[in-house]
């Protein structure tokens, strides 16, 4: 049974973490003019009105996204990920946030290819309906065991996003089994993850950390934004994005990003910051 909505969280501190990471890769890729394929193994709706109940009830983008629309201009870095947004969105009003897929399909070329897998019977209509466009494909289907049999993709470069909602405990284990499959059938592919920082009891991310680091991949770069206090019990503090083989800039990039975004998005002064490579 799946009862997470992303809905409820989109625009939040760990969405601009992630899609902002996301965001710096496709704008990588970009670079050349050779086609790319991006695949999101989680993909959710595609795209969020923030006006909708769910998104209203605890209007996390009022701690994410929201604070930074404002100033937008301040942050030159991250000019692709808020034309993205900006896409969905009329002159300085903030009515939309995309989803990964959105954030995907505004870097997307005529020779690149979208993949998107979703297995909620909602949201992959909610899908269907936010992306309706020539080269993008979208599977109702799980998204571990999907990513493996799709590779390697057609064309040969590209980003695989994995994110999962880690309601279930098995998510971390499948992450890392995942990974070690598609290392042995596209060792070549940017693949980043994004996980939780959670409270004391229940945080999962070293294991995650420690399993990706031995997945096969030589380079492997892990960025995390904890916007405050880690709680002992209860409750996200921050996220983390790991990065294999990530593009030859991206360490420089997040090395001058993090410290300014978690400085902008600090709910109180035990927010911090960390760039690092787990096998380096
Ligand atoms: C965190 S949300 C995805 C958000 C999206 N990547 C974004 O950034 O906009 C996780 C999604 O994964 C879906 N999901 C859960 N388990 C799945 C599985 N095994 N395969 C594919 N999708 C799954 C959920 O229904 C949910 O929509």
């Amino acid at each position: 049974m799946l009862s997470y909505r992303h809905a409820f969280h989109a625009g939040n501190h760990a969405d601009v973490l992630k899609h902002a990471v996301q965001s710096l890769i496709l704008e990588a890729l970009c670079a050349k003019d050779k086609g790319f394929c991006y695949i999101d193994t989680h993909a959710g709706a595609g795209g969020y009105a923030l006006a909708h109940e769910w998104t209203q009830k605890k209007a996390e983008y009022l701690g994410g996204i929201a604070p930074l629309w404002q100033q937008r201009e301040q942050w030159p870095a991250l000019a692709g990920y808020f034309a993205a947004i900006q896409a969905m969105n009329d002159g300085d009003r903030l009515d939309y946030y995309p989803g990964s897929p959105k954030v995907a399909e505004h870097f997307q070329r005529p020779q690149d290819r979208l993949v998107l897998m979703e297995l909620h019977n909602n949201e992959v209509d909610n899908l269907r309906q936010n992306l309706r466009r020539d080269g993008v494909a979208i599977h109702h289907r799980d998204g571990f065991e999907g990513l493996v049999g799709l590779l390697p993709p057609t064309p040969r470069r590209g980003l695989v996003l994995i994110d999962p909602p880690y309601e279930l405990k098995e998510d971390y284990h499948r992450v890392a089994d995942t990974l070690a499959k598609a290392h042995k059938r596209w060792p070549i592919g940017i693949y980043a993850v994004w996980y939780p920082l959670l409270a004391k009891q229940v945080d999962r991310s070293t294991g995650l950390k420690q399993a990706l680091a031995r997945c096969g991949f030589e380079q492997v770069l892990c960025a995390e934004l904890g916007v405050g206090r880690q709680a002992d019990d209860f409750g996200m503090h921050g996220s983390g994005m790991v990065v294999l083989n990530p593009p030859w800039k991206l360490e420089q990039q997040l090395s001058q990003l993090l410290p300014r975004l978690t400085a902008a998005l600090a709910l109180d002064p035990q927010a911090s910051w960390k760039l690092e490579w787990l096998n380096g």
